[in-house]
């Protein structure tokens, strides 16, 4: 893809990432998690969720309108130009939910078909966390950057290379079965680390792995809108993205810095072994 048109993108996708973090800060209920009951805080969490993505949606549609957009929550569109928009319009809900200031609005430009594992690219991509002011960013060939308020600063994964001394971000999913299955791997991974982090957040875990302040991060289950933004700014901090065959996808999502990939990987696949197959 022409680099202009990547930037493009880019920009585009910190423009709307930001625009609709400002929306679920500055319209987040602040009782949510503690004054009503657990299933009208979650109702409400589904509403927020649903209008930064119609949000997301309007502004992308309009500057890019033959660009398909596929999201988490409902209202798809399709288009004509090959490059779809996934987004996630709050990824890290229950950190949401509860106030707790690690969550975020990830939007990726994607080449292919998001929906077929292995098929799609991302060529640029943003992800902001709307409390903590940051928005990490990037496009093909250009670098990954983290910017906050005026300030541009350009981010680099991890030189580690040593998986006892290394700090490994994962995350669960919501069914017991996967839980199960996902606490069994982990067995395997944690004495052989420095030490597990679960921040809640699929897409600001693959931006920590962009700036090292997690040397490496792997997780079962994660759909295309969690891991898009977050892949190529992995990959262009200098990290790799990989999976349990090779390719991310929902079966495994695995990333670090260059130099601890195939050794975390080796790890990965001994804990996926080690876990067995997952009950349906
Ligand atoms: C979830 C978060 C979480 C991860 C889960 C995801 P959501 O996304 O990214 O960290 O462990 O697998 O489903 O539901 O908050 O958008």
């Amino acid at each position: 893809m022409d680099s202009t048109l990547a930037a493009e993108l880019e920009r585009i996708a910190v423009l709307v990432a930001e625009e609709a973090g400002r929306l679920i800060e500055d319209e987040r209920p602040a009782d949510l998690g503690v004054a009503q009951t657990k299933s009208s805080a979650t109702d409400v969490v589904t509403v927020m969720d649903q209008r930064a993505q119609d949000l997301l949606r309007e502004r992308l549609m309009g500057l890019r309108p033959d660009d398909a957009f596929f999201g988490e929550e409902d209202g798809g569109e399709v288009g004509t130009s090959g490059l779809t928009w996934v987004v996630d319009p709050i990824d890290g809900t229950v950190n949401y939910l509860y106030g707790i200031p690690a969550y975020a609005v990830s939007v990726a430009a994607v080449l292919g078909d998001p929906s077929v594992p292995g098929e799609w690219e991302p060529v640029a991509g943003a992800v902001c966390n709307p409390r903590s002011r940051e928005t990490w960013h990037a496009h093909r060939g250009g670098g990954a950057w983290r910017t906050q308020g005026e300030t541009s600063t350009p981010v680099h994964a991890s030189a580690a290379d040593d998986l006892g001394t290394a700090l490994v971000g994962t995350g669960f999913g919501y069914r017991a079965e996967r839980r199960a299955w996902q606490v069994a791997a982990l067995t395997h991974v944690l004495p052989r680390v420095r030490d597990i982090r679960r921040m809640g957040s699929a897409a600001l875990d693959l931006c920590a792995v962009a700036e090292g302040r997690l040397d490496g991060y792997y997780e079962r289950g994660l759909n295309p809108w969690d891991m898009a933004a977050g892949v190529i700014i992995v990959e262009e901090a200098g990290g790799v993205v990989t999976g349990l065959d090779g390719t991310p996808s929902d079966d495994m999502v695995i990333a670090s810095g260059s130099r601890l990939a195939a050794p975390l990987a080796r790890l990965v696949r001994a804990a996926a072994e080690t876990a067995g197959s997952e009950p349906t």
